[in-house]
């Protein structure tokens, strides 16, 4: 089929066009690794420069479960580095056992997110989107709120802490803080890059090894009017950053919790598909267990003013195996 042969220039086009401009792979700060291919620098702000001392304690403090009340629920128990940085599960369970309402999204990009959360306008920051699992209430998920000064406490006792604190904020008076804790913790999150999928090597590299005929054949099918994927996922993130209806039946009124508009019930963050292969469960709520269910959602209408995509078993193949092609692949 000719217009195939297209599709891969016609793509990059229109992948780089959302993207804005083709960066240089390089790395704007000593502490965030090299830039992939086509990703700008991501906004750090002024208040929390990036240092290689403070990634290394965030991340430390990323894997620490004594913040958490059982001593064990830290936040790598959600977002686990070897399932992209979620856990697997529909939904989690918090430090108190409660099972929080919502999927654990993957923190890969997050540097480059304008709004964090499935359905939310309001935290706008790493920084400020914190407070919400360590010292949240509704529902606990780490459940620090309350026992603050202890794990200040215990941080200042562990002699290998105390000095990563002064390290990473050799000025503060006070280095060992919640505040600091907050910027190590989120100066680790803005390292987690990923830009090196199938995919990528492909647009950027014509490297195929990684993307198969029919994966190609799924990419031309996903950025094809027939399906309209890459209208909502689309750029170098695969999300436009918009609410969209979701089209999944839940109890979850999405952005209408925030908004209390009733055009907004059922809206969600359109997440980005980078390695989407390693994220199941899916969606909002985790009620789609694999990406052929995905799919064939989507093939059945998805949300009802949706027609039903009408895709062949085959297309359905082909479009999973595009998906399966945004995983980041280690360099060989
Ligand atoms: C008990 C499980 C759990 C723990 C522990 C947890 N998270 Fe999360 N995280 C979630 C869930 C669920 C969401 C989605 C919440 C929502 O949108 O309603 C989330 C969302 C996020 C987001 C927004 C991502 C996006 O795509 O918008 C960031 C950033 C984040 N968490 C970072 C952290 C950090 C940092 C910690 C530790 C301080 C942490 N999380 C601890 C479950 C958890
Ligand atoms: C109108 C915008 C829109 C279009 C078009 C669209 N999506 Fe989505 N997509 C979303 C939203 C919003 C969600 C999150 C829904 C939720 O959580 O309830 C989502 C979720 C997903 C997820 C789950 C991701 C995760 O981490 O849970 C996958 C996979 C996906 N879409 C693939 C596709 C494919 C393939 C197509 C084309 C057949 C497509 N999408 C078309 C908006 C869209």
């Amino acid at each position: 089929m000719a217009p195939t042969a297209l599709w891969p220039r016609l793509t990059l086009a229109v992948v780089l066009a959302a993207a804005g401009l083709c960066a240089q792979a390089q790395s704007p700060q000593p502490s965030l690794p090299a830039l992939p291919p086509g990703f700008a620098p991501p906004p750090i702000p002024a208040g929390n420069p990036q240092s290689p001392a403070k990634v290394e304690l965030g991340r430390r403090l990323f894997a620490e479960g004594r913040l958490a009340v059982d001593g064990h629920t830290s936040c790598a128990v959600c977002h686990q580095p070897g399932r992209a940085y979620t856990d697997g599960r529909a939904t989690p369970r918090g430090a108190t056992g409660s099972s929080l309402p919502r999927n654990a999204p993957t923190l890969y990009n997050v540097a480059y997110l304008p709004r964090l959360g499935w359905a939310s306008t309001a935290s706008t920051s790493l920084e400020a989107q914190m407070p919400t699992p360590l010292l949240g209430t509704h529902p606990v998920e780490m459940g620090l709120a309350g026992r603050e000064v202890e794990v200040l406490k215990i941080l200042e006792a562990d002699s290998g802490y105390k000095s990563a604190f002064e390290a990473a904020f050799a000025d503060d008076a006070q280095p060992v803080s919640i505040a600091n804790l907050i910027k190590a913790v989120a100066a680790f999150e803005r390292t987690l890059i990923s830009g090196r999928s199938g995919f990528d090597r492909y647009v950027f590299d014509d490297d195929r090894r990684y993307m198969s005929a029919a994966a190609r054949r799924g990419m031309a099918l996903f950025y094809g009017p027939r399906t309209g994927c890459g209208e909502c996922h689309s750029g170098l993130q695969f999300s436009n950053g918009q609410l969209a209806p979701s089209g999944i039946r839940s109890a979850d009124a999405g952005l209408a919790l925030e908004t209390a508009k009733v055009a907004d019930k059922g809206r969600f963050r359109v997440p980005t598909l980078r390695n989407v292969a390693l994220t199941a469960p899916y969606m909002h709520d985790g009620s789609l267990p694999t990406l052929a269910a995905v799919i064939s959602f989507y093939n059945r209408g998805g949300h009802p003013p949706r027609k039903p995509l009408a895709l062949t078993r085959g297309e359905q193949q082909e479009l999973l195996a595009f998906l399966e092609s945004l995983t980041e692949v280690s360099p060989p």
